[in-house]
């Protein structure tokens, strides 16, 4: 009898699992249910705090199960010691398209699992899971060292605010966050370099303890020092393996109220996110009241096979660098400043309808794309790089690396009325934008009601005929405002063109992108 062909995943799944088996990890399986409770106090935890939930039998809330690892936790006794890996199904919802997704996951979880000989035990195991996937990098980070280093915010906001530079990569805003909380230069300089520590483990490894070295006394450099020293002994373990594509990278960051220690991600050609993420949980066991200290990962099933079908269908573009330009007078001052470069694209500044031109020689392809869309093609991958507006960067909320502040298209988005405009605060304000998200964090953040109208252009007009009281809009010289008789009561942001970058392109052709950044840096 003939067998029934296996999908790449299926045959993925079967040499993974014998992987873990022979590494004396027991399977873990699990059903499609879960008390919703478990998932209730544990909303952080998860990526998305939606879950699909029913009423079970004896009239308890239950859920489909987005999260293997809190189940696994739950059941483990206080104490006790358990290898698993498991291969199951969860339902989450993605925060962007508002869809549930089932997604294809595969774990290993060491619980009872301490000190470094765990961490070395399971971060090989991920390495060898990325080789058997065709895998390409694997990136390590720590927590307590993001933690020593950014223990000088006493603020949670300016905390926060670091952290998502460090999170993004980016120098300007880690600069404008130390500016904030009024840190000294030397400080100031320190953190801007932590942001920027990519590369290669080795070298990377080296930049880290230099600027280590340079903390003073009083931010209790031994644990950032201790961090450093057993990620060194973690990298020459996982190389002892055979796999030497290892990078350290900061912007690797989870959740302090779980993760402690060393946190990892892997990624694969094609795949424009990490399709393996993990790290050193003791905080999730210390509150579920059990004392033990536990290390695991995650693979991304789904995105791994759709990586490799890209791969097959020649998705990885030849080793062209892919720039979405936002169409328009910026995008024209950006192409000028990436020709010079080196970057240089016949046709790109004419006057034809064409959309992509691509340039054999300097290895470049040029998209040219709606202002407000550069960032979800490079989120998604099919750019590697592309120019785009804080203002969209914010409305957006993309997961792109904010690389540098190319300082053009300066303006501000604020909050703007007619002139003497009498706001009455019993009703909700109505509020006409481009900027729909944007309105809606910031009147949320001050408990205002509000009811936004989402409209795609001239807003001034809205307050003018009766359709809003306000608008949220761009202001750059303010005459539109004069003009129409208006005036800015409330800033919101500033904004300038931001050059952005696919994480996975980051890893994988960051050679080219932090030649082209250095030299752009030179001109702006
Ligand atoms: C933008 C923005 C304001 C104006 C602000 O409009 O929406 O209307 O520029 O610039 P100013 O402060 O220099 O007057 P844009 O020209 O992009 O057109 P739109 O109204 O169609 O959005």
């Amino acid at each position: 009898m003939e067998m029934p062909a296996l999908t790449k995943v299926e045959l993925a799944t079967l040499s993974l699992r014998a992987l873990y088996e022979k590494n004396g990890y027991q399977p873990y399986r699990v059903g499609g249910f879960e008390n919703y409770d478990l998932y209730m106090q544990n909303k952080n935890f998860l990526q998305s705090g939606d879950i699909i939930t029913f009423t079970g039998a004896n009239g308890g809330l239950m859920a489909l199960r987005p999260d293997v690892t809190l189940s696994i936790v739950k059941s483990t006794k206080a104490g006790e010691e358990r290898r698993l890996y498991y291969a199951a199904d969860v339902f989450r919802k993605d925060n962007k398209s508002g869809e549930y997704r089932e997604i294809n996951q595969m774990g290993v979880e060491y619980v009872g699992g301490e000190g470094i000989a765990a961490e070395k035990e399971v971060l090989c195991l991920a390495a060898k899971s990325l080789s058997a996937i065709g895998g390409a990098r694997l990136d390590l980070s720590h927590m307590e060292l993001i933690e020593a280093m950014l223990a000088v915010f006493a603020q949670p906001e300016a905390r926060a605010a670091a952290l998502d530079a460090l999170a993004k990569k980016s120098p300007h805003a880690m600069r404008a966050a130390a500016q904030s909380a009024a840190l000294d230069e030397a400080e100031t300089e320190r953190l801007v370099r932590f942001t920027q520590i990519n590369g290669g483990f080795d070298e990377a490894l080296q930049t880290a303890r230099s600027i280590v070295a340079g903390l003073p006394r009083s931010r209790a450099p031994q644990v950032a020092q201790a961090a450093l020293d057993e990620l060194a002994q973690l990298a020459e373990a996982v190389k002892q393996t055979g796999f030497t594509a290892i990078g350290l990278d900061f912007s690797i960051i989870n959740d302090a109220a779980y993760y402690n220690g060393l946190i990892f991600q892997g990624f694969v050609q094609s795949a424009p996110r990490h399709v393996l993420g993990g790290g050193r949980y003791d905080n999730l066991m210390a509150r579920f009241g059990k004392p033990q200290g536990a290390v695991g990962f995650a693979l991304y099933m789904d995105e791994i096979m759709r990586a490799e079908e890209q791969a097959e269908n020649g998705g990885e573009g030849g080793g062209y660098l892919n720039i979405a330009l936002p169409k328009g007078r910026l995008g024209e001052k950006v192409y000028a400043m990436f020709e010079k470069a080196g970057l240089s694209c016949a046709g790109v500044l004419g006057e034809s309808r064409k959309l992509v031109f691509e340039d054999d020689e300097n290895r470049v392809r040029y998209f040219l794309v709606k202002p407000t869309d550069v960032d979800i093609y490079v989120e998604h991958g099919v750019a590697d790089i592309g120019v785009v507006g804080k203002d969209v960067l914010l409305e957006n909320g993309s997961d792109v690396l904010e690389l540098l502040d190319m300082r053009l298209g300066k303006c501000r988005l604020a909050v703007a009325a007619p002139c003497g405009f009498a706001e009455d605060t019993a009703v909700p304000l109505r509020v006409a934008t481009k900027y729909p998200n944007v309105a809606r964090g910031y009147f949320a953040a001050m408990s205002r009601e509000v009811e936004i109208i989402k409209l795609h252009g001239s807003m001034e007009l809205a307050p003018l005929i009766g359709l809003s009281d306000v608008i949220v809009d761009i202001v750059e010289t303010g005459s539109t405002l004069k003009e129409n008789d208006m005036e800015v009561t409330a800033d919101i942001a500033e904004s300038s063109a931001r050059l952005v970058a696919n994480c996975a392109s980051w890893r994988f052709k960051g050679v080219t992108i932090q030649n082209l950044l250095a030299k752009i840096r030179e001109e702006v």
